[in-house]
Formats: C-alpha cells, sequence, structure tokens
C-alpha cells in the first residue's frame, strides 16, 4: 500500500507540468531574458514599445503571472510555458507558417491595438527569447494546426468548442444574465464601466481623451468563444475555473458587446518601407463588435436591447 503511494507520487512529480526556470542564462543571453520579462510586464510604457501600443493593457495583463511574478507562469489558458517548443506552427488566421517573433508581434496589432514591432529590433528578439527561456527543458514538437502551445491548444480546442455552442443559442436574456454577473463578479476590479481600477486593467471603451483602453475587435478575446474559454480559465483573478460555461459566455456576451476599436489590419502595420517582412499571406482583414456577433449568427442589436 505504501510503496503503491509513493510509486504514485514519484510519478505526479515526474509528469507534472515543468515548472518556470528559476535562474537567469548568464551574460548578454541572461539580459535579454530580462529585457523580455520587463516589456510584457509594462508593454504600454516601456521605452522599446510604447510607441507601438493603442491601450492601457501589457502582455501580463493576459498572460497572467504565476506566483513567481512573470509574465505568463500562471497555470490557465495563455501560459507561455512549452510555448517556444511548438515553434515553427501553422496559424490558419495568417495562413502560413510561422515564428515566434511573428506570432508575439502579431499580438501588438489586435490584443495590444497598436502596430507591430519589426522582426529582429531588440523588443522582438527580447519577447522571444524570455518566452523561450520559460519553455526549456520541454521537447520540441511544432504544431501544424495553430500556433499555441500543447497545453494552451487542448484547452482552447475543447473549451472553444463548448462555448461556440452555447453562444449560438444566445439571446438578450444571456445578456442581461451577464451583466447581472459582471457586476457581481467582475467590477470590483474592472469598473462598472469596464474602464479598470488601478492596476486592474480595463476591457472596453475609451478614456477621458478618447483613446482606446483595451483589446480590439481583431484580437482572440474579442472572439465571444475565446474570450469566454479565457475567462473561464483565468478569471476572477486567483479563482480561475469557478465560472460554469453559461456563465463564462453570458459574462464575455455582455463585455464583448461593449465598445471597442475596429479592426483594420492595414493600420496595424508600418508602412511597406518600414515594416520588415510581414509574414503572411492574409493583407486584408476587417472586424466590428457587430461582425465578431455575426459570426456566430447573432444580431448584436437584438442582444443589446431584446428587440
Ligand atoms: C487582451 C489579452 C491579450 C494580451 C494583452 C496579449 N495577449 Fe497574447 N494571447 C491572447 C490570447 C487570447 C491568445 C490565444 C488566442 C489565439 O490563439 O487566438 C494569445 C496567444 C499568444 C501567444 C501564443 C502562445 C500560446 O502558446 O498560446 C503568444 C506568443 C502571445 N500571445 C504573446 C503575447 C505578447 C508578447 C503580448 C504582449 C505584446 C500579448 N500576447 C498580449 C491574449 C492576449
Ligand atoms: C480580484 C480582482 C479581479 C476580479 C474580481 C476579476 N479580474 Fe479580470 N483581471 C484582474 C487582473 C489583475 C488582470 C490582469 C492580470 C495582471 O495584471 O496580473 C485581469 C485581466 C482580465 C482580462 C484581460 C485583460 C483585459 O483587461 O482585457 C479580462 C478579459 C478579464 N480580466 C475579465 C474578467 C472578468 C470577466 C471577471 C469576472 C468574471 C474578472 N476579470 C474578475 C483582476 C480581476
Amino acid at each position: 500500500m505504501k510503496s503503491i503511494l509513493f510509486v504514485g507520487l514519484v510519478s505526479t512529480m515526474m509528469f507534472a507540468q515543468p515548472s518556470a526556470p528559476t535562474t537567469y542564462p548568464d551574460g548578454e543571453l541572461g539580459k535579454m531574458v530580462k529585457l523580455g520579462e520587463e516589456i510584457m510586464l509594462k508593454t504600454d510604457t516601456h521605452p522599446l514599445t510604447k510607441d507601438m501600443v493603442g491601450n492601457k493593457l501589457n502582455c501580463a495583463s493576459c498572460h497572467i503571472k504565476g506566483l513567481d511574478g512573470k509574465p505568463g507562469t500562471a497555470d490557465g489558458i495563455g501560459s507561455f510555458i512549452g510555448t517556444a517548443a511548438v515553434f515553427p506552427a501553422f496559424s490558419k488566421r495568417e495562413k502560413t507558417v510561422q515564428t515566434l517573433q511573428d506570432r508575439i508581434n502579431n499580438c501588438f496589432m489586435r490584443s495590444m491595438n497598436g502596430i507591430r514591432p519589426i522582426v529582429d529590433t531588440p523588443a522582438s528578439i527580447a519577447m522571444a527569447t524570455y518566452i523561450t527561456w520559460l519553455s526549456q527543458g520541454i521537447p520540441m514538437n511544432m504544431n501544424a494546426k495553430a500556433p499555441v502551445s500543447e497545453k494552451n491548444f487542448k484547452k482552447w480546442v475543447s473549451g472553444q468548442k463548448r462555448m461556440a455552442a452555447l453562444i449560438k443559442k444566445a439571446t438578450h436574456e444571456n445578456y442581461l444574465n451577464g451583466k447581472n454577473l459582471f457586476e457581481q463578479k467582475c467590477a470590483t476590479c474592472h469598473g462598472m464601466n469596464g474602464e479598470g481600477i488601478a492596476t486592474f486593467p480595463p476591457l472596453w471603451g475609451k478614456n477621458e481623451k478618447g483613446e482606446w483602453l483595451s483589446y480590439n475587435t481583431g484580437a482572440g478575446m474579442s472572439k465571444l468563444n475565446k474570450g469566454a474559454a479565457w475567462v473561464q480559465s483565468n478569471m476572477p483573478l486567483a479563482q480561475g475555473d469557478t465560472l460554469n460555461d453559461q456563465e463564462a459566455v453570458d459574462i464575455m456576451l455582455f463585455v464583448n458587446a461593449q465598445e471597442r476599436a475596429d479592426f483594420d489590419l492595414k493600420k496595424g502595420l508600418y508602412p511597406k518601407e518600414k515594416m520588415g517582412y510581414y509574414n503572411s499571406n492574409v493583407h486584408e482583414e476587417h472586424h466590428s463588435v457587430k461582425s465578431n456577433f455575426k459570426e456566430f449568427g447573432l444580431d448584436l442589436e437584438k442582444i443589446k436591447t431584446g428587440k
């Protein structure tokens, strides 16, 4: 009995998800890892990235910090542990095989509502170096289906599918329920109008200067099914996996129905002479709050007003 218990314990220890490394590499490489980490914690104010960010978020707003305080080491969807091991990977969105830098830089146009950094510039290298450091010791396993880590991929696929089935059936009642739940479970940190409070990040809308506060309609988070899967896995902060599917769907139906920037791919790219090589086979892409609802057969106005 005792020995069975012992074997069980050892095997869970051996097969548990490897955790983040604790020591930085020596020399210049270590400095680059630290620079990437710093950028991800303050992307909107860091001198190397602030001009490419069009909202008040950081990478760490969605790639949640673990107990070690490092971006992307928490366990939920959006963890960076193992991410570098799946690249190069195929992206359906860009219809191309991407490197880790491509993947990182595309987030600037969408989640960060800004402009795509140029590949091989210091910020781009630094972020890729940090994410690669977090994946040390995890076997290479390139992903032919999506540019996401194996662990995130499993959670995304099952989460998105379940959520999509519920979203297609959504009505105004779900929106009202979502608003109610938002006010009870989210507004204490994110504000009644999604504006964010102190270091708790904004979810939608503009500030008094007319600047957009959060992710735009081209971001993964703005897609009703992906947003619901992410929120279920990570929110309320430190209480991931407490919302059931319907609650997560209703809350994100409410959140993603509010005002946020339209997405126009061309506006996220530097002019041709400056952008470097943009590794994508898709050169036109537009989304709005309305079109994100339409993707699931929903009429935004009907969902919001019941009429
Ligand atoms: C508003 C939330 C949000 C912000 C801010 C954000 N991301 Fe993401 N990121 C996501 C979501 C959601 C996904 C997965 C979605 C998908 O595949 O469409 C993702 C996926 C990724 C991936 C693929 C990793 C994997 O294994 O899943 C990388 C790399 C990444 N983001 C890097 C960044 C970097 C670097 C920044 C900051 C410049 C950033 N992200 C900012 C939400 C965000
Ligand atoms: C205890 C405070 C707290 C509560 C409650 C909370 N959040 Fe968050 N949320 C955070 C923090 C903090 C972050 C960013 C992570 C970081 O900076 O470490 C975040 C990030 C987010 C993000 C991604 C970043 C952005 O601003 O778009 C979304 C979306 C989100 N929360 C939605 C929700 C929803 C929906 C609920 C309710 C179910 C909720 N949160 C409840 C604190 C909270």
